[in-house]
C-alpha cells in the first residue's frame, strides 16, 4: 500500500481571532515567546500523512498513554527565519534540517516524509508570521519542527500514530551583551555520558537532551557553565553542551588548523558546523577570502583528545576553542576544567578568536541576507 505523503495542496489555514503583538526585542529571552500560529500534520499507520493545518497556537490534547510520554518517541529540529533588509523573509539551509529530521524519524521508528513538502508548509507558516520575525540585527524567528508518537499504548513498539508540529519563537541574540566566553567542565564517562557508539548522539532526538541537564547542573555547581563531553579512556572531545565543537591549533609549520570531530555516529550533524566547515574550506582552497582569517589554513574533521589539547596549550599552540549551533551560532570558550586544574584558552577583546570571528561574520552576513548566498531560501 502507498500512503499519502505530506501534501501542501491540502493545507488549510485557520487564522487566530485574537492576534498578539511581537514583544519589544529587548524583552525577548530564548524560547519563551511564541507566535500566533502553528503548523500541525497528523500521521497514522493506516492512512499515512493527513492534511497539514496552520492553526492558532494552542495546547495539544493527548492520551496520557501516548507513547511519547512513556518511551520518548520525540524528535525536533532548530532553524531560523530572518527578515532581510529588503523586507523578504528567508530560511537558512532548510533542506539540511529536513534530511536530519527524516534521519531522526527513522532512528525512532517514526514516519518519514517528503522534506520539500514540509518546507513548503513551513514557508506558508512563516509567511503568515512574517511580522513575528524581529528586524534588529542578531534577531530572528527560531523555528521548532517537532515530531512525537501519539498513540496510547504501553507496548514498546513502532508508533502507529504521530503528530508533526511546528512552532515559532522570536529570539534575540543568544548573548545580548556581546560574546561572553564560557567555561567548560570536562565531563568524562566516569560521571555522565552524552552518547556512545551505536547510540543516538548523531540524531536530534529529545531523549539526548533531558539526561544532560543534571550534568550541566553539576558543572555549574563547581563553577563552570557547560559540559565538554569527553568520550572513552582517551577523553576524545565530542560536543560542548548542546553544540558542536571546533578547536584551532597553530602548527609548528605556521599553518593554522581548524579542527572539528568527524561525524562518527556520536556527533550531531549540525547545520552551523557544516556551514563553518564549508566557509573555511572555501577560504583555504583559494575561494572567497574572509578578512582576518589566516591564509595558511587547514580544515580538518578528525578526532582530537584532551592529551592533544593539553600539549598544544603547554606549547602555546592552542589558538581557540568554540561551540557552534543554530541557537548561539558561535560560542567562544575561555577555560576547560579538567582533572582538577584549568586549561586557559585565549579569547579576544570581543570574546572571539582570530578564526571564529571572520567565520561568524560571514555566516551571520549570509543568514541575515547582507551577503548573497545559495544557502538562503526566500519565503
Ligand atoms: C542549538 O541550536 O545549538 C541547539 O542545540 C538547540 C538547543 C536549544 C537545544
Amino acid at each position: 500500500t502507498t500512503h499519502p505523503d505530506i501534501e501542501p495542496s491540502r493545507l488549510t489555514v485557520t487564522a487566530t481571532t485574537s492576534p498578539r503583538q511581537l514583544p519589544p526585542s529587548s524583552k525577548l529571552l530564548f524560547g519563551r515567546t511564541f507566535s500566533d500560529h502553528m503548523l500541525r500534520i497528523p500521521w497514522a499507520e493506516s492512512t499515512g500523512w493527513g492534511a497539514p493545518a496552520i492553526e492558532p497556537f494552542s495546547t495539544l490534547n493527548l492520551s496520557p498513554a501516548a507513547v511519547v510520554f512513556h518511551y520518548a518517541q520525540a524528535l525536533f529540529e532548530g532553524m531560523k527565519a530572518y527578515r532581510r533588509p529588503d523586507g523578504a523573509a528567508t530560511m537558512f539551509r532548510p533542506d539540511m534540517n529536513m534530511k536530519r529530521m527524516n534521519d531522526s524519524a527513522e532512528r525512532l521508528a517514526l514516519p518519514t516524509f517528503n522534506g520539500d513538502a514540509l518546507i513548503e508548509c513551513m514557508r506558508q507558516l512563516i509567511s503568515l508570521e512574517r511580522d513575528w520575525i524581529p528586524k534588529e540585527p542578531g534577531h530572528s524567528l527560531y523555528i521548532r519542527p517537532t515530531m512525537i508518537g501519539t498513540n496510547g499504548t504501553l507496548g514498546v513498539q513502532p508508533p502507529t500514530e504521530a503528530l508533526l508540529f511546528v512552532i515559532c519563537s522570536p529570539v534575540g541574540p543568544y548573548y545580548p551583551q556581546g560574546f561572553k566566553p564560557v567555561a567548560l567542565y570536562g565531563t568524562t564517562d566516569e560521571e555522565y555520558i552524552r552518547t556512545a557508539p551505536g547510540g543516538t548522539g548523531a540524531f536530534k532526538v529529545a531523549a539526548n537532551y533531558a539526561p544532560g541537564v543534571v550534568a550541566q547542573k553539576a558543572a555549574t555547581k563547581v563553577g563552570y557553565v557547560q559540559n565538554l563531553w569527553l568520550h572513552g579512556p582517551e577523553h576524545w572531545l565530542t560536543e560542548v553542551g548542546t553544540m558542536n565543537l571546533f578547536v584551532v591549533f597553530k602548527g609548528e609549520d605556521g599553518v593554522t588548523e581548524l579542527v572539528t570531530p568527524p561525524l562518527d555516529g556520536m556527533i550531531l550533524p549540525g547545520v552551523t558546523r557544516d556551514s563553518i566547515l564549508a566557509l573555511a574550506r572555501r577560504h583555504a582552497s583559494g575561494g572567497k577570502q574572509l578578512q582576518g582569517l589566516p591564509s595558511l589554513l587547514k580544515v580538518s574533521e578528525r578526532p582530537v583528545n584532551m592529551g592533544e589539547i593539553i600539549a598544544a596549550s603547554q606549547a602555546g599552540r592552542l589558538v581557540e576553542l568554540f561551540g557552534a549551533g543554530t541557537a548561539a551560532v558561535v560560542s567562544p570558550v575561555d577555560k576547560i576544567g579538567y582533572r582538577g586544574s584549568d586549561i586557559i584558552i585565549p579569547t579576544g577583546e570581543d570574546g572571539m578568536g582570530p578564526v571564529s570571528r571572520p567565520l561568524w561574520k560571514e555566516l551571520v552576513g549570509i543568514q541575515t541576507g547582507e551577503i548573497a548566498s545559495e544557502w538562503n531560501f526566500v519565503v
